[in-house]
């Protein structure tokens, strides 16, 4: 488990139901795919989790994500076109459980924008899947469409390895 051990303040009972954001730089590509995975991941599982997604930056607060996302979550049965992106805020760490970041970049910007004061527990989404620590969800936005695809290979692995950690803190 490679979750920040420093405890915080506020934390809920392990039974309710968890929240869940991850996060990217734009929030069009990388994490509503990872929403969107999620979604899928606990719905096959019967598993009841409340999930969302942001941005760092604020370049895409308002739209729909990249065209190739939703596109690439399409051939999963997950339409995403309705996701409005939006920009992590201080009050997310009060609000969610788990706060996943894509790359290490984003890693460096959670921190700046983390007040400090919440119950989130942070970590980068591919450091929880086995095998895989230090790896980085890496940026398709300016790649090609077939980059779509890789990303969302390594975003369901990481949804399906945070759902295990789910089920034992919360299932
Ligand atoms: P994401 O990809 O962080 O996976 O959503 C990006 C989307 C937009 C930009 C960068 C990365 N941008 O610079 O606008």
């Amino acid at each position: 488990m490679t979750f920040r051990a420093v405890p915080r303040n506020g934390c809920r009972p392990d039974m309710s139901k968890p929240r869940v954001l991850f996060v990217c730089l734009g929030n069009i590509c990388r994490s509503p795919l990872a929403e969107a995975a999620l979604r899928r991941a606990a719905a096959e599982a019967g598993f009841e989790v409340d999930i969302e997604s942001a941005g760092t930056a604020d370049y895409h607060v308002g739209e729909a994500p990249d065209p190739r996302a939703i596109e690439e979550a399409r051939k999963y049965g997950i339409d995403i076109k309705e996701y409005r992106g939006r920009q992590l805020r201080p009050q997310d760490f009060r609000e969610f459980d788990y706060i996943l970041g894509m790359d290490r970049s984003n890693m460096a910007n959670i921190a700046r924008i983390d007040p400090g004061d919440g119950m989130a527990k942070v970590a980068m989404l591919l450091d929880i899947v086995p095998g895989q620590k230090g790896r980085e969800v890496a940026d398709p936005w300016f790649g090609e469409l077939d980059g779509f695809s890789a990303t969302w290979k390594e975003v369901d692995a990481g949804a399906r390895a945070l759902l295990e950690v789910l089920l034992e803190e919360h299932g």
